[in-house]
């Protein structure tokens, strides 16, 4: 079980303090949301952000494009320091396929998303070009949401589909997850969880991720 703090949560005056605060903490992965005020409507940081804190920290970054046509974008998230680069399924203009491949020609964890509305099923014909899938359990655009708990039947779905057919796939989940909701997460198969309000409204970051990955 991975867990991965969502910094749409921190205290954006000092970024590179609180990443390094998660790091000490003992969060496995940096989840670093980029919102692009049309594939959702809020905005939020992008490259240069990325790329500033890529030259603090050497912690895998886990990038979340949460933008139109995010395969016009993948070279120069890859550059400025993902470590794994997940697009929206429902955000692709070019086949899938190809935009993962293409991420993972680079030699970077190629993640697909579904937002809730978005059926299981439809992650099925790229469970071969995908190294991950992120089972979104609130609307994208904003941290802080209930999750929905609909969502967390796709978790199930996805990891037996996976099984039953061969393929190796991390599913990983985002929106809502906090000590109430990570169980039934945790139960239902995710590999990694995504965590914000959960992880920095906590005081202590590190009991709050032991708790989160259920020790
Ligand atoms: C929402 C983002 C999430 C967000 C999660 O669109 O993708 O990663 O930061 O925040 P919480 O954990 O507070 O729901
Ligand atoms: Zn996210």
């Amino acid at each position: 079980m991975l867990i991965a703090p969502s910094m749409l949560s921190c205290d954006f005056t000092k970024m590179g303090e609180e990443l390094t605060k998660l790091v000490s903490a003992g969060a496995d992965w940096i989840h670093l949301d980029v919102m692009d005020g049309h594939f959702v409507p809020n905005l939020s940081f992008g490259l240069p952000v990325i790329q500033a804190l890529r030259s603090t920290s050497d912690a895998v970054f886990d990038v979340h494009l949460m933008i139109e046509e995010p395969e016009t974008y993948i070279d120069r998230y890859i550059d400025a320091g993902a470590d794994v680069l997940t697009v929206h399924l429902e955000a692709c203009k070019e086949d899938p396929a190809r935009v993962l491949e293409s991420i993972r020609e680079r030699g970077v964890i190629a993640g697909l998303s579904i937002r809730p509305g978005t059926p299981a099923e439809e992650v099925y014909p790229y469970l071969d070009a995908a190294d991950m899938i992120l089972v979104m359990t609130v609307e994208p655009g904003y941290g802080g949401q209930k999750l929905i708990p609909a969502c967390v039947d796709k978790i199930q779905e996805i990891k037996t589909y996976a099984a039953e057919h061969g393929k190796k796939i991390l599913v990983e989940v985002d929106g809502g997850i906090n000590l109430k909701t990570a169980p039934a997460v945790r139960l239902a198969g995710a590999d990694v969880l995504v965590a914000g309000s959960a992880v920095f409204g906590a005081e202590d970051f590190a009991a709050a991720i032991a708790a989160l990955r259920g020790e």
